[in-house]
């Protein structure tokens, strides 16, 4: 996108030199879960694109109540893939078991993904970068706290923030996944690095130049089933039915 349609003087770019870009529908559509990373270090400028595009997140009140560590220490890299692999393997279970009972397309849709996330299980701390976001509730008005069901409202203050270091991830050719199991070990990834006792995990996001193909199509629920218009119930079916289009 020319900086001119940004707002921003024509030619400029707000970015630096280097800058990798694409069609925003484009990079939304193709940005699947890329679990086979290779170990190459990331270049500096990739990675300060990506932590930018992170700060440029939405939060309740601008506070942005998160901070992120950017963790390419090996001795740290391996302590994470450590504390993952276990959690992965107790979580694959009942994943595995599921697939028993999937058939056909689905079926080997789900046994790429479980052969893709064992590998990830297997090799997280090999990845050279993984980035682990960290929110602090004290800076977050959570207006769902008190409703006695589960609160979702802080990671909204968070999420913005990775999915945009997800997409910018796709713009730089990088494979990474949203990750969460570690949050079961939050105590030990605390102290692992260094984190503070009113911070608390989230999100941990292992990335790196993909091995296989890395980013392509993805599989969701269309509009029609995930919106509805006006009232729950009614399907969204969009203008002349293009609301599932694509
Ligand atoms: C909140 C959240 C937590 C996730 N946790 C994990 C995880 O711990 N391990 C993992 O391999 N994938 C994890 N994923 C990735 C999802 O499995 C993946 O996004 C989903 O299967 C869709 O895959 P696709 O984008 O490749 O189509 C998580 C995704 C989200 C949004």
């Amino acid at each position: 996108m020319a900086g001119a349609d940004r707002g921003l003087p024509q030619g400029s770019n707000i970015m630096g030199s280097g800058t990798m870009s694409m069609d925003l529908y484009d990079a939304m559509s193709t940005l699947r879960a890329v679990r086979r990373l290779r170990p190459d270090p990331l270049p500096e400028d990739v990675l300060e694109r990506i932590l930018k595009a992170a700060t440029w997140a939405p939060s309740g009140g601008n506070v942005q109540p998160w901070r992120v560590l950017v963790v390419r220490d090996p001795a740290l890299r391996k302590g994470l893939g450590d504390l993952y692999r276990p959690e992965w393997a107790r979580y694959s279970g009942g994943a595995r078991s599921a697939l028993e009972r999937m058939e056909g397309e689905a079926r080997d849709k789900q046994a790429r993904m479980l052969a893709a996330a064992d590998y990830l299980g297997e090799h997280l701390g090999e990845a050279p970068v993984t980035l682990v976001f960290c929110f602090n509730p004290v800076h977050m008005a959570i207006t769902d706290s008190g409703l006695g069901r589960p609160s979702v409202v802080g990671g909204g203050s968070v999420y913005p923030a990775v999915q945009n270091a997800m997409l910018a991830c796709r713009a730089e050719g990088v494979g990474c996944t949203l990750t969460t199991l570690l949050c079961y070990r939050e105590a030990e990834v605390k102290a692992l690095l260094d984190i503070p006792p009113d911070w608390y995990t989230c999100a941990f996001m292992p990335m790196g130049y993909p091995v296989l193909g890395g980013h392509g199509p993805i599989t969701r629920r269309p509009v029609s089933r995930l919106a509805f218009a006006d009232r729950w119930g009614t399907p969204f079916s969009g203008a002349a039915g293009t609301a599932d289009a694509g």
